[in-house]
């Protein structure tokens, strides 16, 4: 293989990062890819800081052990946690996610951002609003639970509107007009957490992810580095460090997401 045939590798707590790795192949697809699902370890969005990093250093080291030529964080917890150490650690382009507040901005009322816990009280991320001047206008909501019912496939509109019905009580009648989903899990019930909104908020309220961007910025950075793989077909390999099962659940969410 062409050191520009490397694979591309991307990781996340479980099958979240799924939702990213879907949109680079959309994008680019003559490059390899390899996914890894730290499924064992889900979710980070409920572990320390510190934890998180070992986490992703650990995840990047199977990463690079497949010899793959740029990682992506496909995971908005582990960047707010460890992008910095993932950066001076492996000396390979590293790209990562944040919750995709900024043109969320635009909308006319209140922007509700759904991120895990951790994200919503690291220090990037609050760093992030300060730099946007985001103020009142942003309400974060740490959604400890939803990523284990969708690492269950527990994601019927049932599941997730009880489940949203009980986390958004505190919003009272605040004027809703986007929702950044700030977790790269949340992309599988998107539908549902529309409808959602649309029923009970706002029939025009807008949904952003970070998955495009991510995706976007990927391929710019290959370019610039004169890494992109033109050869086709690509290879898309998924590995985990749960029940090796489960990589069956892995390739149909990618093949129907
Ligand atoms: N999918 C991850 C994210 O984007 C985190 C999921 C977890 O809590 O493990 O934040």
């Amino acid at each position: 293989m062409t050191d520009k045939c490397r694979p591309i590798g991307f990781f996340d707590s479980g099958v979240g990062g799924i939702s990213v790795l879907k949109t680079a192949h959309n994008l680019m697809p003559n490059e390899n890819y390899i996914y890894y699902g730290d499924s064992k370890n889900a979710p980070y969005g409920q572990k320390s800081e510190e934890e998180i990093k070992q986490l992703s250093l650990d995840a990047g080291k199977v990463l690079f052990g497949y010899g793959v030529k740029a990682i992506v964080m496909a995971c908005n917890t582990a960047t707010s946690a460890a992008v910095k150490i993932m950066r001076q650690k492996y000396n390979i382009p590293v790209i990562s996610m944040e919750p995709a507040v900024k043109p969320a901005l635009d909308a006319d009322g209140k922007v509700l951002v759904l991120a895990t816990p951790a994200t919503v009280s690291q220090s990037r991320y609050n760093v992030l609003l300060r730099r946007l001047h985001a103020g009142e206008k942003v309400i974060n909501i740490g959604c400890g639970g939803l990523v284990e019912l969708i690492e269950d496939g527990k994601t019927d509109a049932k599941t997730i509107n009880r489940y949203l019905d009980g986390k958004l009580k505190v919003l009272g009648n605040e004027d809703i007009s986007a929702v950044v989903l700030g977790c790269t899990h949340y992309s599988f019930v998107e539908q549902h957490i529309r409808q959602y909104m649309k029923e009970n908020y706002n029939e025009g309220c807008k949904i952003f992810d970070g998955r495009q961007g991510t995706a976007n910025q990927l391929k710019h950075i290959l370019q610039n580095k004169d890494l992109v793989c033109y050869n086709a077909p690509s290879k898309v390999e998924f590995v985990t460090s749960g029940d090796p099962s489960t990589i069956q659940t892995y390739q149909e969410l990618f093949d129907s997401f």
